[in-house]
């Protein structure tokens, strides 16, 4: 049995800041409130002719990502794209980045577990890498959310939340005594799919048939969250799998030395904060100037943990998310 762990990460956000007050010219919305409840100021939002969508956006972050790993992209063996936000309906992200990169012929897979989608995916290398299948697997989670929010006020408490962005991980076969991944976990409950879900442009939902249904209210071709219901859910969710991975772990809540929660809500990380009586050295949160980028957001803010000197070699890093489908997850990793 092998062992993995990340070699080299990277991150892209559009130049286009779009600040709290900007939003407010387009709908009954401000800053303090949006602060207030989620401790966003501003996000990113590609802007036409910038030329970024999902697929590109993760190209950029994945080529930092193998650079810093200190291999080529001939050394690829496997890409894992997760997304919410796919370029196209089909085929998925990950053959775009394939023939992006000029990657011969290596598998490509997506991945749609929204918010857990980035912790899902690195789970998938890691056992890939685990069974000695692959050696070096480049996750990559993107997010072109600005594309398909409804910025009216009918929108706003949704559409406030989320930003662009993308974050990329080269995910490599480690050496026994290296730590890397120690172990994910993974957990959904479909029942609740409908609460922050987004049904259409779908098979059930297609385009004429919204018009027709739809003519004024209720598009579900914007998401749709029942915003208190998530968060009731993500703060326990969170809490169980951050817990259960340092269980398997032999690890305390003490030994933790970087919590990296995918940023939902400023609120909510401060929430599990609190709860495990973490210092703030401890939890990183970059919310505040990206929004919620849902698979993006975990690598991104890894990235730029590291980018800071956040994380050290030998550390404990403990990664987390909640999400639509419900989904949540875990990674715990030395680093
Ligand atoms: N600006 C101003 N007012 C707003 C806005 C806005 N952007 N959005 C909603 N409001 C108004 C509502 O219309 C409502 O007004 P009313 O009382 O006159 O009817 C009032 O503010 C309260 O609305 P709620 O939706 O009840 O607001 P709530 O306090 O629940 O906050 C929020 C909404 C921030 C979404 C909150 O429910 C939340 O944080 N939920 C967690 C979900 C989350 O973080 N999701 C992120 C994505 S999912 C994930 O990544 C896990």
């Amino acid at each position: 049995m092998y062992t993995s762990k990340i070699a080299g990460m990277g991150s892209y956000v559009p130049e286009n800041v779009v600040t709290n007050d900007d939003l407010s010219k387009r709908m009954d919305t401000n800053d303090a409130w949006i602060q207030e409840r989620t401790g966003i100021k501003e996000r990113r939002h590609i802007k036409d002719g910038d030329g970024n969508t999902t697929a590109t956006m993760g190209v950029k972050a994945a080529r930092i990502a193998i650079e810093r790993a200190g291999i080529t992209k001939d050394d690829i063996d496997f890409i894992v794209f997760a997304t919410l936000s796919p370029d196209y309906y089909f085929p998925g992200c990950g053959v775009q980045v394939q023939e992006m990169l000029d990657i011969a012929t290596c598998p490509a897979l997506d991945v749609r577990n929204q918010c857990s989608g980035f912790i899902y995916a690195l789970s998938v290398a890691d056992q890939f890498i685990k069974t000695g299948m692959y050696k070096n697997v480049l996750v990559i989670g993107s997010e072109n959310h600005s594309g398909g929010l409804d910025f009216t006020t009918r929108g706003r408490s949704v559409s406030v939340i989320f930003g662009d962005g993308a974050g990329a991980a080269v995910v490599t076969r480690a050496n026994d005594n290296e730590g890397g991944i120690l172990s994910t976990h993974l957990h959904s409950e479909g029942k609740y799919a409908l609460e922050l879900s987004l049904k259409g442009p779908s098979t059930n939902y297609w385009v004429p048939q919204i018009i027709e249904d739809n003519p004024q209210e209720d598009i579900p071709y914007y998401p749709y969250m029942n915003g208190q219901f998530v968060f009731k859910n993500a703060v326990v969710r969170f809490a169980e799998v951050i817990q259960e991975g340092l269980k398997a772990n032999n690890l305390q809540v003490s030994d933790i030395d970087m919590l990296i929660p995918h940023q939902a809500n400023l609120r909510i990380s401060q929430f599990i904060q609190k709860k495990f009586g973490l210092s703030n050295d401890q939890v990183y949160n970059n919310i505040q100037h990206y929004g919620n980028t849902t698979a993006a957001s975990i690598p991104i803010a890894l990235t730029e943990a590291w980018e800071n000197g956040k994380i050290k070699e030998g550390d404990t890093v403990v990664l987390a998310a909640f999400g639509s489908g419900f989904t949540w997850a875990s990674a715990i990793m030395k680093w």
